[in-house]
This record gives C-alpha cells, structure tokens and sequence, in this order.
C-alpha cells in the first residue's frame, strides 16, 4: 500500500506540562490529532475540575489557527480527592477521566495514592457515572524488580478493584508485558489499554545499544523482546479494547541526558508515522483506523471524527531537535527519517 486515508486519530495519552514547553509541544499533536487526553501530572498536579478546566484554556491558547482539536482533560487522584468535585466535572464534560498515579511510581507522582483504599468510595461514585478510572499500572516496592511492576499491579490492584467494583470502567495506560495485553482484552468492553509508539518499536536492548540511551527511557520501561511482539499483535488486533496514546513525554534535553535522568519520550513529531511503520509491517493497515481513531471513541464515548487524513509512503527527515526558549527536546527518531509522510503536511513537520 502506497497511500492510506483514515479519519483523524485521537492520542489518548499525553503529556503537555505548561509554560514554554507547552507552547512548543502542543502544535505537534493539534496538527496530527483530532482529539488529545491531557495527563494531569503537572507541577502542582491538576487535582480539582477547576484546575482542569483553567489548563484546558492554556492548552487552546497553544493551539494554531484554524485547526480543530480538542483537549480531553483529566484529574490526579489524590488520597484527599473530593469524590464530589471530580464526579461533576465528568458530568458536566470538563473532564473525561481521572488518573492513577501509584505514589512514587513516576514523574510527578508524589501526590499520587499511597494506598488504593484510601481512593474507594471515589471509585465507587466514578462507577456510578461512567467516569473512567485511568491507570499507571506500576506496582512500587523495594522488593518488587522494576520490570516486573506491570504484572504486580494487574494483579494486585487492578483485577481485585476491577472485581470489587464491577461497573467499573478502566483505561490501562501504555501497557508494556503480554500480560497487560491479555487482561485487558478480559474484561469485555469496560476495560481498554493504550500502547506506546515505543513500547511497539523497541524491546529493552535498546535502552542499551552502543551505550546508555536516555532519550528511549521512559516509564513503564521497554520490556523483552516477547512482550514486544505481544503488544503488537495486540494493536494490530482490530480488538476495540486497544488504543492509540502516544504518551508523548517531553522533557528538556539537559534533564534527560542528566544523571538521574528524567522519564518520557518526546514522540509527538513523529507518532502516527510510527504507528503507521508497526501497522506496514504486521500486514494490518487494514486495521490501522480502528486502532488509531475508532476504539477509542467508542470507549470514551466521543463522536467519530468525520475529517479524513491521508498518509503516502514518502521518506520524511526527522528534527535533531526541537527548541523550547534557549533550550531544546529531542524528538523520538531525531535525525532519522520515518517512512510515512502526511499528504500536504507544510515545513513544519
Ligand atoms: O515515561 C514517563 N513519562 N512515564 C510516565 O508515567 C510519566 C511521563 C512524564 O510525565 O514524563
Ligand atoms: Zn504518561
């Protein structure tokens, strides 16, 4: 296939921040997307539907004309959340979600649950709405080793509260293992699962090859080769219980390449390309559309973008980097080429 048309995709996880680096960031994924989920994992944390509703404002004001794109907002749970406030900012369509962020277990997720009962009757009342519960499914102890985080928390916290609160509905966020592909292809349609760009694209010998590479860590972190290969299969499904959120990451060059360097890929530039070489190579772009545009609709319940894009198979040079003030991001394949091009897509990219 030399060309494809599908309706415009929507990236069900990302991350904007603020400030400078929002203003940079948020052109990348408005141009290429018609809808974006905004994590909520600022500095201090979106905690409340009116911080939410006052970041999807800076958010517009990043957005270049004539481009129609829609933030999709979220709340970080706290172990003080107000099931109250959170429940009718759902209701009244400021937020569509609200995160899980184990404590510790990420950037910025020192605000996060220390324990998920202290978050019960918060999931009880999201149930009751229909609020989705979206998770970073890490399971953080001293003595659980860092890869195998995944399998800890599906089945330590995600399947027990799946069981306990059975109306429940639940986005695992970039799921990393064969096992967070099975279950969330277990528990019908009121669980689905985002997949990395990366995650589809690297096993964790990537982190590696030729030398420490900072720019592909990210959490959760690339897995073995098996997982690798189940994730992809996954994606190229056509299963409506998988779907595409890039979990663009960016964070300034200085403090990746640093020591203790910072978690996130930067792939807003170059996601849908990505996709679109991991979908060429499994033989599915027949099935491309409902990966990157339909299942997450339907499970977030939003209108099908009616506005169609179209991807030709043309080489396309990647930025080194990309600058933010006096300092720059490095995207993922920087100064690499993808082998997908958007029709008509200007300098820009
Ligand atoms: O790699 C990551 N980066 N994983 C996360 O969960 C958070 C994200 C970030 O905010 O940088
Ligand atoms: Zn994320």
């Amino acid at each position: 296939m030399q060309e494809i048309t599908f309706r415009k995709p929507s990236d069900l996880h990302v991350h904007f921040r603020d400030g400078p680096m929002l203003a940079a960031v948020v052109p990348y994924t408005a141009r290429d997307f018609r809808h974006a989920l905004v994590m909520p994992n600022l500095v201090p944390p979106v905690t409340t539907t009116a911080m939410a509703a006052a970041y999807r404002e800076r958010i517009m004001a990043a957005v270049p004309e004539g481009l129609d794109f829609t933030p999709l907002m979220t709340c970080y749970l706290t172990d003080d959340t107000d099931a109250g406030d959170l429940v009718a900012g759902f209701r009244d369509g400021v937020t569509v979600g609200a995160k899980l962020y184990p404590a510790h277990a990420t950037t910025n997720s020192q605000h996060g649950v220390t324990n998920i009962r202290n978050i019960r009757d918060v999931l009880v009342a999201m149930a009751d709405a229909g609020m989705p519960l979206l998770t970073h499914g890490e399971r953080v102890r001293p003595d659980i080793d860092v890869f195998d985080r995944e399998k800890f928390f599906i089945d330590e916290i995600l399947v027990p509260t799946l069981e306990e609160i059975p109306t429940l509905r639940v986005v695992m966020e970039h799921i990393t293992t064969a096992d967070g592909a099975l279950a969330a292809r277990s528990f019908g349609d009121r669980v689905a699962a985002t997949i990395t760009p990366q995650h589809l694209l690297f096993n964790r010998n990537a982190l590696f090859e030729g030398g420490l590479r900072p720019h592909l860590y990210c959490l959760p972190v690339l897995k073995r080769e098996e997982h690798r290969l189940a994730l992809r299969q996954a994606a190229t499904s056509g299963l409506p219980n998988y779907l595409l959120g890039t979990d663009t990451a960016p964070h300034l060059r200085r403090d990746k390449e640093a020591d203790c360097g910072c978690a996130g890929v930067f792939s807003a530039p170059v996601a849908l390309e990505a996709y679109l070489q991991v979908f060429e190579e499994e033989n599915a772009l027949d099935r491309f559309e409902r990966f990157a545009t339909l299942n997450g609709a339907a499970f977030y319940r939003l209108e099908v973008p009616q506005e169609t894009v179209t991807y030709v198979r043309r080489e396309r040079y990647v930025a080194e980097q990309i600058e933010v003030g006096d300092q720059s991001v490095i995207p993922l394949h920087a100064g690499k080429s993808v082998g997908w091009s958007k029709l008509g897509a200007g300098a820009e990219h």
